[in-house]
């Protein structure tokens, strides 16, 4: 029985809420706090338990330690923005209490996003005897465990990784991004990058692409980016040769963004307008759909998976782990489309495997670093199953 401060009242922050309150044996009490408190309100009234709200400002830590010495939370679930990831550890730090999160920090005036602003933060948890569990979504996250089962059940050695995001999805809206529109845009501006032998390789973005047949969601062309779950997992899966991350874009999605970039509104340097400085890619976030607002007419699959190729027994194999999400299941089960889904229900099985001591360690930690385990069983129980592939020879292949 655990009492959890979630922060963030947004997309992600509505699907923890509405899990957590699914499971009152592991999540007694629940406070939801974020910057415009009606949003935490509005989450509420959809749920039948009572569910604690607050205005927040986590931007401050000191405003997030007074909250957390009132509510006296077991965890913190950040599910707000990766600006305010350092500020809310130090208020965890402050008051002694574990710290969880979705995504990693990156300035806000540097579209940069890196683990070693929080890993830097390892012997300070460490020390305090506090456990901080980073990219506990889906990716990052859930493909980080897929990975870390990989490596404990199917290979002595894994070779390469390919991650596969596919949202095979329809909303209805002429351009809208499925999570917060800053963080998203700024995320696929930048220049790709994978690793190999031993090194980074970078590539102009999104300029490498390739089809894949999406079980379950049929051919799509898929474009290389980097994404921060690579960072971790050069680092924790031993014996890696390549690394690279895929995510499967539809043709008016890119039209739109490279009209908007070619405009100059994905940039996040300021500009003065009528007397006031404004960001351009802040006001072009003010003006597209809340991606917690995209649920209800939402239609299609996604499917997020691993292709993973190595050795076991001297011999090489390769396996395909994913799970498939549909974005109409998820709006009539807790009023939300696949991508706030598939990032908060893992989030929620994270905190399930801390708040139970299944994954206990003092210190900074990505996910993969855990027994896999009990984590793969909760996710097929709370509502995204998954599927592993042995592969044949030339099956599903990816160049
Ligand atoms: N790992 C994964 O698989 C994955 C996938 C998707 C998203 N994510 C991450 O999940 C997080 C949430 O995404 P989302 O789609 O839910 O975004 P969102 O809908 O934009 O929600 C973000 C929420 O955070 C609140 N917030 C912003 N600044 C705040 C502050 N200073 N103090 C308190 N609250 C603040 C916002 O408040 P206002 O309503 O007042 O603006 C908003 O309610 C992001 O960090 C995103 O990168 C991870």
């Amino acid at each position: 029985m655990s009492k959890v401060l979630i922060i963030g009242a947004g997309g992600v922050g509505g699907v923890v809420t509405h899990k957590c309150a699914q499971i009152p044996g592991v999540f007694s009490q629940i406070c939801l706090a974020s910057r415009t408190e009606a949003k935490c309100k509005a989450i509420a009234a959809q749920i039948k338990r009572r569910i604690q709200t607050a205005s927040l400002d986590a931007d401050r830590p000191e405003n997030t330690i007074r909250l957390i010495r009132k509510f006296k939370p077991d965890l913190v679930i950040n599910v707000a923005l990766p600006y305010q990831d350092l500020a809310i550890m130090d208020a965890c730090l402050a008051t002694g209490v574990p710290y969880l999160d979705t995504a990693n920090y990156e300035p806000p005036n540097k579209a940069k996003f890196e683990y070693k602003w929080q890993w830097a933060y390892r012997s300070r948890f460490r020390k305090a005897g506090l456990m901080a569990l980073l990219g506990c979504g889906f990716d990052p996250g859930v493909t980080n465990i897929f990975c870390a089962y990989a490596q404990k059940h199917y290979f002595d050695e894994i070779h390469t990784v390919d991650i596969m995001d596919c949202n095979a999805g329809s909303h209805g809206k002429a351009f809208a991004t499925n999570f917060n529109p800053e963080i998203n845009i700024r995320e696929i501006t930048q220049r790709g990058k994978f690793w190999e032998n031993s090194r980074w390789k970078e590539t102009d973005p999104l300029s490498v692409h390739q089809a894949f047949d999406f079980p379950e969601v049929g051919p799509k062309e898929m474009y290389l980016m980097y994404h921060e779950e690579l960072e971790s997992l050069v680092k924790n899966i031993k014996g890696l040769r390549r690394i690279r991350f895929w995510m499967t874009f539809g043709q008016q999605y890119l039209t739109h963004l490279r009209v908007l970039e070619n405009v100059g509104m994905t940039s996040i340097k300021p500009v003065m307008y009528e007397g006031k400085e404004v960001v351009p890619l802040k006001f072009l976030k003010a003006v597209l759909p809340e991606p917690s607002s995209l649920g209800k007419n939402y239609t299609g699959k996604t499917n997020i998976g691993c292709m993973i190729e190595g050795i076991q027994n001297r011999r090489r194999r390769r396996i395909y782990i994913y799970n498939v999400c549909d974005h109409a299941d998820c709006w009539k089960e807790v009023k939300a489309q696949a991508i706030s889904y598939t990032t908060g229900v893992p989030a929620v099985i994270g905190a399930m495997m801390m708040l139970q001591g299944k994954w206990q360690a003092p210190g900074v930690f990505n996910v993969e670093e855990f027994d896999p385990d009990p984590f793969m069983a909760e996710l097929s129980r709370l509502g995204l199953p998954w599927v592993v592939k042995v592969m044949r020879p030339g099956q599903l292949m990816v160049k």
